[in-house]
């Protein structure tokens, strides 16, 4: 019997995300992004790593808010992929997708 898709997806809006990170500071980074993710990175890029997070929320259906047991790292190619520390979630049957243009970002993440 195959087991069903179960997907998640987010829409991160940048201007007001980057107002977020604007009034949190560096506290507010430190709490959502792993330096390995911050450092160097574009507000773009950080808000598409933020709806690949909220995204395997909603896939996996767990609450939201522990935001640095997620971990979206690139590979070679630029293509994303999720690293998440909870006991119920194997790595390795997780896929994310992520895009931004203009103003938005989102991600889809999708796991059996
Ligand atoms: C991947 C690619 C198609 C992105 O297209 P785009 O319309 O310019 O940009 P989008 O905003 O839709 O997507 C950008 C995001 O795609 C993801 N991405 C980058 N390279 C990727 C790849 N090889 N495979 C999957 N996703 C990739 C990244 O998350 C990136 O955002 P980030 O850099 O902030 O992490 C483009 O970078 C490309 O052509 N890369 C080289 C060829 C390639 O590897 N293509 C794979 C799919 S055919």
């Amino acid at each position: 019997m195959p087991m069903p898709l179960k997907i998640g997806c987010d829409l991160v809006h940048i201007p007001s995300f980057a107002e977020r990170i604007q009034l949190g500071g560096e506290g507010f980074l430190s709490k959502v992004f792993s330096p390995s993710e911050s450092e160097g990175a574009t507000v773009e890029r950080l808000a598409g790593t933020f709806a690949a997070k909220e995204a395997a929320c909603k896939a996996l259906s767990i609450p939201a808010g522990n935001w640095l047991s997620i971990t979206v790292r690139r590979d070679e190619s630029g293509a994303p992929h999720l690293d998440i520390s909870h006991p119920d979630v194997r790595t390795e049957e997780l896929a994310v997708s992520i895009s931004h243009d203009g103003e938005y970002a989102m991600a889809v993440v999708a796991t059996t």
